[in-house]
């Protein structure tokens, strides 16, 4: 089948890694690669090793004053974003120190041009690199993963799925939890309507469009209510 999007905002992601493999699945296949395949976004993946300047490839060395583990090198980085670097460029460093991801900062970052993400490994990387040219930190959540790939695999899906034409119809991204209304969302059921006993709600089967919404949204609330009271 082809892949038809509608023409309109279109982004570069440039992916900067010492693991530009580990990508193959989850940005091939699926919503990204669909993505990628029918032009509305062009992913690239950067090996940091290409920007190591000696022969063994160094891109990491041990910290000034001791301590454990290694951190990336601060002129590997620099070259490696400095290679792609444009007026629009946003680079952004996953890092379990960053600000925490949201759907709110999905949005934003899917009316970039440009993203240039950095994948932190090992310890860390050298701290003249975050000043000088990193835009923005970002961690999805509170736990250290071994790297920054899963997580930048993490705000890329984020982020396209938000870039207009990707998902199937339009209203599908604003109605999921934390769309729109910013709840969780509603229970839902497809057939069969008696599943083990279980019966869908008779609202739902009714055809009463108004009864349905209402109910919806009430259904939506008990459930923020419940899992997720932090949110309202
Ligand atoms: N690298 C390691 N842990 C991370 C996290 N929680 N978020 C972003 N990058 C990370």
């Amino acid at each position: 089948m082809q892949d038809h999007f509608c023409a309109g905002h279109f982004m570069r992601i440039d992916v900067a890694t010492l693991f530009p493999d580990a990508f193959q699945g989850p940005f091939d296949q699926s919503m990204i690669g669909r993505a990628r395949r029918g032009g509305v976004v062009e992913i690239n993946l950067i090996d940091l090793r290409d920007f190591a300047v000696d022969r063994r490839g160094t891109v990491d060395d041990s910290p000034f004053g001791g301590g454990a583990g290694m951190l990336l090198k601060a002129d590997v980085l620099c070259r490696a974003v400095e290679s792609r670097l444009q007026p629009e460029t946003q680079v952004l460093l996953l890092t379990p120190q960053g600000e925490r991801f949201s759907q709110p900062m999905a949005e934003e970052l899917s009316g970039s041009s440009h993203l240039f993400m950095v994948c932190g490994h090992y310890e860390g990387v050298d701290e003249r690199f975050r000043q000088t040219m990193v835009d923005r930190e970002i961690s999805i959540g509170d736990y250290v993963l071994t790297n920054g790939g899963l997580a930048a695999m993490v705000v890329c899906d984020a982020v396209v799925r938000l870039l207009p034409g990707v998902l199937g119809s339009d209203q599908s991204a604003g109605a999921d939890s934390f769309g729109r209304n910013n709840l969780l969302e509603y229970p839902q059921f497809t057939r069969p309507a008696s599943f083990r006993g279980m019966k869908v709600p008779q609202v739902l089967l009714s055809g009463d469009h108004q009864k349905i919404e209402q109910w919806r949204c009430r259904q939506a609330r008990i459930r923020t209510v419940g899992r997720r009271p932090d949110m309202l």
